[in-house]
C-alpha cells in the first residue's frame, strides 16, 4: 500500500510511490497519454496516464472520470520544473469514489447570481480557494498578533438586549416572549472583561441590518475587537497600525503563491508598515473640498468620500476626532475640543474603504448615562455597562477591524461577498 499524502506535501516524497485523494478539476487528451488535474484542498497536481503502462481497466477509467468527480490516485511522484508545484504524478493504479454528473460549473464564464446560487461548490474553484485561504491566513495572523501580546481572548455573546451601534440596523429576535437582539459588536462586553484582564479582545460574527446593497456591507460579517485598560486615542492608533501592519505583512510572507494566482499587485501591500498617516477629520474634510468633492461639513464619510481620502496616502490612513454628534454615544470627547469624539476610522488604500472603527471610551458615569439618554436608549439594559463606571473607572480604547474587508483588500476583491465562506447579504440567505 503506498503512503496517502496532501499534493502539499510532495516534495518529501519525491521518486515514491504515493496515493493521492481528491477531486478531477480537469483532463486533457493526447494519443496515448491522458492528462489529470486533481485536486485535494491543499494544491492541484498533474497526473500523467501512459497507455503502455497501466492497465486497460486503469485507462478506461480516464475516460469516465468527470469535472469533480472524486479519485484516488496511485503513482510515482517526479519532479517537474514547468509544474506549477515543482511535481507530476506517473499513474500506476486510479480508484474511482464518486462519478460527478453534470457539474454546473464550468470553466466558462458564470454570471454573479448563478455563481452565488452554487457557493457551495464555487467555493472549490481556485480564485475562491485562494481568498479563503487568505481569510484564514488573516484570521490566524490577527489572533496570533493579541495571543503573542499577552491580551485574554474574551467571547461575547451573540444574544443581546441592547444595541451598541445605533437602533436602525438591529436584529430583532423573540427570546421567550421578550425581544432580544443578534449583536452589532462584543464591545460592550469586552469593555467589562478588560476591566477584569487589562488587555482582552473578542471575536466573533456579528451582524447587522444594513439595507445598503454596497460592495461593502454584510448583514453578517466577523470583527476581531481589542479593548485595553488604560489606553487612550494615540495608544488605540498605534496598536490599530502595528496590528493591520502584521496582518499584511504575515499574508504576505505566507500566502504568495494565493496572491499570485488572484494577480494581486504586492508592491502596494509591502509599503503597508508603521507609521500610517493620522489625520484630523478637518483636514480630511479640507482633502475632499480640494478634490472638488462637495462634503457638508459634520457629516458622515460615505464610500466615495473614503475613496478620495484614501487615494491621497499609499498606506491604510487613519482619520480621528470625528464629529460627536455623528458617533456612538459611548465615545468619550476631546476635552479641549468637545464637538469632536475621541474616535478614529481606518482606511484602506485603493478604495476599499473603512476597515477599522474604535475610539477612547466615556469612563465618566455621569456623561455616559446622559448620553445613553440623548440617544433614546433604554437606561435598565445599559445598567451593567454603567457599573463599570462605577466600580474603578479607568480611561480605556479599543477597536473593532472587520474581516472581511480586509481580506477583500489584501486579496483585491472587489465586494466582500467573495471572501466569507457564505455569505449573508439583504437579498441572500441561500446557500
Ligand atoms: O465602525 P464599526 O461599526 O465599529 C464598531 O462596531 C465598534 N463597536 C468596534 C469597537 O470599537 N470595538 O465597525 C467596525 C468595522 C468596520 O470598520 C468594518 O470593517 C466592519 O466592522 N463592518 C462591516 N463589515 C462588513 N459589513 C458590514 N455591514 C459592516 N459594518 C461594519
Ligand atoms: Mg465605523
Amino acid at each position: 500500500m503506498a503512503e496517502i499524502i496532501r499534493i502539499s506535501e510532495s516534495p518529501k516524497h519525491e521518486n515514491q510511490e504515493v496515493t493521492i485523494q481528491g477531486w478531477l478539476y480537469n483532463k486533457r487528451f493526447s494519443g496515448k497519454v491522458r492528462f489529470l488535474l486533481v485536486r485535494d484542498g491543499s494544491a492541484i497536481i498533474q497526473c500523467v496516464v501512459v497507455k503502455s503502462e497501466v492497465s486497460e481497466d486503469t485507462f478506461e477509467k480516464t475516460d469516465l472520470l468527470t469535472q469533480e468527480s472524486s479519485l484516488k490516485v496511485t503513482g510515482v511522484l517526479v519532479a517537474d520544473k514547468r509544474a506549477p508545484i515543482g511535481y507530476e504524478l506517473h499513474v500506476k493504479e486510479i480508484e474511482i469514489v464518486q462519478i460527478a454528473q453534470d457539474y454546473p460549473i464550468t470553466p466558462k464564464e458564470h454570471g454573479i447570481d448563478f455563481l452565488m446560487d452554487h457557493r457551495h461548490l464555487w467555493i472549490r474553484s481556485k480564485r475562491q480557494h485562494a481568498i479563503l485561504n487568505v481569510r484564514h491566513e488573516v484570521i490566524r495572523a490577527a489572533r496570533d498578533f493579541f495571543n503573542d501580546r499577552d491580551f485574554v481572548l474574551i467571547d461575547s455573546p451573540i444574544f443581546t438586549p441592547n444595541a451598541a451601534e445605533g437602533t436602525t440596523t438591529l436584529f430583532q429576535t423573540d427570546y421567550f416572549g421578550s425581544p432580544a437582539y443578534l449583536t452589532q459588536s462584543g464591545q460592550l462586553y469586552a469593555e467589562a472583561a478588560c476591566m477584569s484582564f487589562g488587555r482582552v479582545y473578542c471575536f466573533g460574527p456579528t451582524f447587522r441590518a444594513e439595507k445598503s446593497k454596497t460592495r461593502r456591507h454584510l448583514t453578517e460579517f466577523w470583527m476581531i475587537e481589542p479593548e485595553v485598560a488604560f489606553f487612550d486615542l494615540q495608544d488605540d492608533m498605534q496598536l490599530a497600525e502595528e496590528f493591520v501592519s502584521h496582518i499584511v505583512q504575515t499574508v504576505l510572507k505566507k500566502r504568495r503563491a494565493e496572491l499570485e494566482t488572484l494577480e494581486r499587485d504586492t508592491s502596494k501591500l509591502e509599503n503597508v508598515v508603521p507609521p500610517f498617516p493620522k489625520i484630523h477629520y478637518n483636514e480630511a474634510v479640507e482633502i475632499l473640498k480640494k478634490n472638488g468633492v462637495d462634503f457638508p461639513y459634520g457629516d458622515d464619510f460615505g464610500g466615495a468620500d473614503e475613496t478620495v481620502l484614501s487615494a491621497q496616502f499609499d498606506k491604510p490612513v487613519i482619520v480621528h476626532h470625528y464629529p460627536a454628534e455623528i458617533k456612538a454615544f459611548y465615545m468619550k470627547r476631546d476635552p479641549e475640543e468637545p464637538q469632536f469624539a475621541l474616535a478614529m476610522d481606518m482606511l484602506a488604500p485603493e478604495g476599499y474603504g473603512e476597515i477599522i472603527g474604535g475610539s477612547q471610551r466615556e469612563d465618566d458615569y455621569d456623561t455616559l448615562l446622559k448620553r445613553i439618554r440623548e440617544h433614546n436608549l433604554d437606561e435598565e439594559a445599559f445598567r451593567w455597562y454603567l457599573d463599570l463606571r462605577k466600580y474603578g473607572s479607568v480611561p480605556h480604547s479599543g477597536f473593532g477591524l472587520g474581516i472581511e474587508r480586509t481580506v477583500a483588500w489584501i486579496t483585491g476583491t472587489k465586494h466582500v461577498r467573495e471572501t466569507i465562506p457564505f455569505p449573508r447579504l439583504m437579498q441572500r440567505i441561500y446557500p
